[in-house]
């Protein structure tokens, strides 16, 4: 009995001490399967409740999210001076965009926030709601109630692509633009703007050559030149994928209440500048529009043929629309200022001194560089590339190519970083206008002859800018690009051509495009993203 009994005993433990190492093994055996424990917790980011950290990682509203990561560009000189003629072409080769990237930076992608002004508005609210509740139902919520409302929330993502992208709102609120980025990388994804073709629209242009005296320059209304043939006229751009709101002079101004838009760049960027002008006046003349180019600094200093940009005013809505001209998108500082003769260090790495005094002033602004980046401007300018406050010793950086790279680079990075600081800033940098000289270039009897419009197709297919660089340059980054490259490819017959008004024979402008035209393209896809 006793020793049954101290037996009976020693079964029970060692049945029990058995039992006690089957289970360590399981629980171990459990935890480090990650299939078994991907039951117990869900991976999928699209099935989870966003974290109060992920809420307020959704919070940088305006762009900007990689500002750590930037470089801030300092001592930018005062005294900038840059040469202010917008000469028609420039010497060979300066458009080797191509050879320029061949590989793509690998940079870490993060989807800018404030491509969300192509929410509507009413829908933005509804995810705030969304959100807040979300905060305060906390993570203990059933696995099944987290499930449909991600898939409701992943309908209303499905829904926001079929939504035509500018059915934005036409208030001109300040939206608080908080959404998550799941939803915004896939609407990018499927509304690519620069994706689309030409169609023939009667009901353009959308101002007239001849009317928009206020603003055009008579070298670019080609209604005052020869020429004749005005099918270019008639041409809209129709995105593939998301319905583009039709722009009116009247929805602009509304959209921009108290609002300032600048262009700085090239005489590219002042064509885009004056087609916007045109367009939101409807080509029609405007007495009440100021001159406010003394607020910017825009006057024309003696001796010179004109001041350095221009800012005009329209009282109705407070709205200002402004250029600076910018060809190299460089800070430019004379090495002797007492010299009038001197070389004149262009700080490839700061940005122009105007950018940074005025930038705080700007809601949206247009950045665009391309053309004057060849020896033939460098040299007639007295351009020297300085990096780092030094003359540049890079040898990389020391070819034109190499130098535009690093300049394009580091302006969009420099305009990232201020993001933060100007959260109500929508900053875009517009990708190179494409020159059409054919059998030579300017200055060797090149031409753009062809006036029947989209001999050469009128469909861009393909999702990945036709310019590198400034993909490249604005991956990942807040500062948006405006992709006009490759639709204006397919526009040949819309430039200058042999009708300019010094009409110097065997000498053709294929590089700037008849007002109105193309540039007012560009301003249509500028103003869906407003
Ligand atoms: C979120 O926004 C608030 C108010 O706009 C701001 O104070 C806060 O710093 C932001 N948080 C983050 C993480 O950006
Ligand atoms: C352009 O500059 C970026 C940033 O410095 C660099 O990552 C890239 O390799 C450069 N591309 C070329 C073609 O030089
Ligand atoms: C969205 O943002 C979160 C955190 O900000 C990040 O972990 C996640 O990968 C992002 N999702 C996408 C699709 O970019
Ligand atoms: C015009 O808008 C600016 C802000 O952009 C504001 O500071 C200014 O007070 C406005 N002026 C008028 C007359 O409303
Ligand atoms: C524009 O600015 C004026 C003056 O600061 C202000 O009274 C008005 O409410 C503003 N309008 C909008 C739509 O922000």
């Amino acid at each position: 009995m006793k020793g049954g009994f101290i037996g009976l005993k020693i079964s029970q433990v060692s049945l029990v001490l058995i039992g006690f190492v089957c289970a360590t093994v399981l629980v171990l055996a459990w935890t480090k399967t990650t299939f078994l424990s991907s039951f117990v917790q869900p991976q999928d980011h699209f099935l989870r409740v966003p974290s109060d950290r992920s809420v307020k990682d959704t919070n940088s509203s305006d762009g900007g999210s990689s500002s750590s990561q930037l470089g801030t560009i300092a001592n930018v000189p005062k005294n900038e001076r840059e040469d202010i003629r917008p000469s028609i072409v420039d010497s060979t080769n300066s458009d080797k965009v191509s050879e320029e990237i061949n590989s793509k930076p690998a940079e870490n992608i993060t989807p800018p926030m404030n491509t969300m002004s192509t929410n509507a508005h009413g829908k933005d609210e509804r995810n705030k709601h969304m959100t807040t509740s979300k905060e305060r139902q906390g993570v203990e919520e059933k696995a099944s109630e987290k499930v449909s409302e991600e898939k409701i929330r992943l309908k209303e993502a499905e829904n926001d692509i079929s939504l035509p992208i500018s059915s934005v709102s036409t208030s001109s609120s300040s939206k608080s633009e908080r959404k998550e980025n799941v939803t915004i990388s896939r609407e990018k994804q499927v509304c690519n703007l620069a994706k689309g073709k030409w169609v023939e629209d009667p009901k353009r242009p959308l101002y007239s050559g001849f009317g928009c005296k206020q603003w055009l320059s008579p070298m670019w209304a080609c209604r005052l030149t020869q020429r004749t043939d005005f099918e270019y006229e008639f041409l809209r751009w129709q995105p593939r994928d998301c319905r583009m709101e039709a722009f009116t002079g009247p929805k602009f101004l509304s959209r921009m209440v108290n609002k300032t838009l600048a262009f700085v760049g090239d005489s590219l960027g002042r064509q885009q500048f004056q087609s916007l002008m045109c367009m939101a006046t409807e080509g029609k003349a405007r007495s009440d529009v100021l001159d406010v180019g003394v607020e910017y600094g825009l006057v024309q200093a003696p001796g010179t043929k004109r001041p350095d940009g221009w800012a005009y005013r329209f009282p109705s809505t407070n709205t200002t629309i402004l250029y600076y001209w910018s060809a190299s998108l460089c800070g430019l500082e004379p090495i002797d200022p007492s010299n009038p003769t001197t070389d004149v260090a262009m700080h490839l790495d700061r940005p122009p001194a105007f950018l940074r005094h005025f930038i705080h002033k700007f809601d949206v602004l247009v950045l665009n560089t391309g053309h004057h980046w060849n020896r033939g401007k460098l040299n007639a300018n007295r351009w020297v590339i300085y990096v780092g406050g030094v003359p540049n010793t890079d040898r990389k950086i020391a070819n034109i190519n190499g130098a535009k790279n690093f300049t394009v680079y580091s302006i969009v990075s420099w305009v990232n970083s201020q993001l933060p600081k100007y959260p109500r800033l929508k900053a875009f940098y517009r990708s190179m206008s494409p020159r059409h000289f054919f059998n030579g270039d300017w200055n060797t009897g090149g031409t753009c002859d062809n006036t029947t419009p989209l001999s050469g197709g009128k469909e861009v297919l393909k999702e990945e800018s036709s310019d590198p660089l400034a993909a490249g340059a604005t991956r990942g980054k807040g500062v948006k690009l405006l992709d006009i490259t490759a639709l204006s490819e397919l526009r040949d017959e819309g430039h200058i051509s042999r009708y300019s008004i010094k009409a110097t024979p065997g000498v053709q402008d294929c590089l700037h495009w008849c007002l109105p035209g193309v540039p007012d393209a560009w301003n249509e896809i500028l103003f869906a993203q407003l």
